[in-house]
C-alpha cells in the first residue's frame, strides 16, 4: 500500500523530531512492503513568518486530502508577543478544528525501563501505570466566546466555556469504546460542584454511557481532586474522559508522573481515518536546533498513525518493540538519561529505533 502523509513539522524542535519519525516510518516500509509519501507543509511560527498566517489554506486542502497527518510542534519566543488569533497555537487549533478532531486521545503509559524517571516513589510506580486520557479537542473553552473590554475604567477579558448535549455524546462514545476494550472503568473528570457546563457533562456522560455501553462503569472524578490522585495514586486509573482544558491539563501532569513528556503521543480522530497524531511535548525552543531532542514521542505518534489510521498492527508492535529495545540496551536522550547509561542524541536516537525495527 501507499500512503500520502502530510507532515507539519512546525517549530523549535519539531523538524528534528519529525525528520526521526519519518525515518522509522520508513524503515518499516521496508519491512512490511509499504510506500509513505511524506508531503511537507507549513503551520505554526514558520508558517507566519513566509506566508503571514499560522495555517495557510493549502495547509488544511492538503491535509485534508492525505491518509493522514504527522505533527511536530508549533510556537516560541519569537511569536510570544503576538495577538491571540495570529499565534503560532492558532495553527494547531485551527487545523484540529478544519479537520473535526474531536476526540484526542493521550496515553501516558510508564515504560518499565524509565520506571527510575518518574518523580513518584517507587511503591506507586511499582506496578506500572497506564492512564489514557480522551480530551475533547474542538470544543470548550478553546473555542468558545471570548472578548475584551472595558469596565467602570478597568481592562477585562473574557472566555467561555460550552458545551453541548451531541458534543459531549461523541466524546463519550469514543472513550466508553476504548474503556469496552480494556478495563471497563471510565473516570469523567469535570468541575460540577460549580460549573454548569460540567453539570450537563456530568449528566450527559451517564445518560449516554448507561443507554449504549450499560457494561461500562462511569465514576465522576472532580478536576481538582483528580490533579491530587495522578500524584498520590496513579494506578488506580485506566481511562479517563474530560473536556479540552481539564484533558489539556492533566495529561501533561499524567505525562510527568510516567517519567518524561518527551515519551508519549497522541492521535486526534474525528468520523474518518485521517487524523492527527503528535508528541504532547511541545517546541521547546530552548533546545530547539542542537540535536538533543528526545524523538521518541513523535515515533510514537508515527505508531499510532500505523495502528489507528491505517489498521496496521503489526507494523505498530514493530515500533513499539523496537523503541523497548532500544531503552533495554541503555540508550537515553538527555531527557531521560540516568547514570549508567548510553546518552545519545535526536538523530542518533531515531536510527537506533529503526536499527531494531
Ligand atoms: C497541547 C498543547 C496545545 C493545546 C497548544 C499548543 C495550543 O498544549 O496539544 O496540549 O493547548 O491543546
Ligand atoms: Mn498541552
Amino acid at each position: 500500500m501507499n500512503y500520502k502523509i502530510a507532515v507539519l513539522a512546525g517549530d523549535g524542535i519539531g523538524p528534528e523530531i519529525c525528520a526521526g519519525a519519518t525515518k522509522v516510518l520508513e524503515k518499516i516500509g521496508i519491512k512490511f512492503g509499504h510506500s509513505f509519501e511524506f508531503e511537507h507543509l507549513p503551520i505554526g511560527g514558520v508558517a507566519i513568518d513566509n506566508y503571514g498566517t499560522p495555517l495557510p489554506d493549502f495547509t488544511v486542502e492538503k491535509c485534508l486530502k492525505a491518509d493522514s497527518v504527522l505533527l511536530g510542534a508549533v510556537g516560541g519566543y519569537k511569536w510570544d508577543k503576538l495577538p491571540g488569533d495570529k499565534r503560532p497555537e492558532k495553527g494547531l487549533l485551527g487545523i484540529r478544528k478544519a479537520m473535526g478532531l474531536y476526540s484526542n486521545i493521550r496515553p501516558a503509559k510508564l515504560w518499565k525501563q524509565l520506571a527510575d524517571a518518574s518523580p513518584l516513589k517507587h511503591e506507586l510506580v511499582k506496578d506500572g501505570i497506564e492512564i489514557i486520557i480522551v480530551r475533547e479537542l474542538i470544543g470548550g473553552i478553546y473555542f468558545g466566546e471570548r472578548g475584551r473590554g472595558k469596565e467602570n475604567g478597568a481592562e477585562f477579558a473574557w472566555d467561555t466555556e460550552k458545551y453541548s448535549v451531541p458534543e459531549i455524546e461523541r466524546i463519550t462514545r469514543i472513550a466508553c469504546e476504548l474503556a469496552l476494550k480494556r478495563s471497563k472503568k471510565l473516570v469523567s473528570v469535570d468541575k460540577a460542584n460549580v460549573l454548569e457546563s460540567s453539570r450537563l457533562w456530568r449528566k450527559t456522560v451517564h445518560e449516554y454511557a448507561a443507554k449504549h455501553y450499560p457494561e461500562v462503569e462511569v465514576t465522576d472524578v472532580l478536576v481538582d481532586n483528580m490533579a491530587m490522585q495522578i500524584v498520590k495514586n496513579p494506578a488506580q486509573f485506566d481511562v479517563v474522559v474530560t473536556s479540552n482544558i481539564f484533558g489539556d491539563i492533566l495529561s501533561d501532569e499524567a505525562a510527568q508522573v510516567t517519567g518524561s513528556i518527551g515519551m508519549l503521543a497522541s492521535s486526534s480522530l474525528g468520523d474518518t481515518t485521517c487524523g492527527l497524531y503528535e508528541p504532547i511535548h511541545g517546541s521547546a525552543p530552548d533546545i530547539a536546533g542542537q540535536d538533543i531532542a528526545n524523538p521518541i514521542a513523535t515515533i510514537l505518534a508515527a505508531a499510532m498513525m500505523l495502528r489507528d489510521s491505517f489498521g496496521l498492527t503489526a507494523e505498530y508492535d514493530a515500533v513499539i518493540n523496537a523503541i523497548e529495545r532500544t531503552l533495554e540496551q541503555g540508550w537515553r536522550t538527555a531527557d531521560i538519561y540516568s547514570e549508567g547509561c548510553k546518552k545519545v542524541g535526536c538523530k542518533q536516537m531515531a536510527k537506533l529505533v529503526c536499527d531494531n525495527i
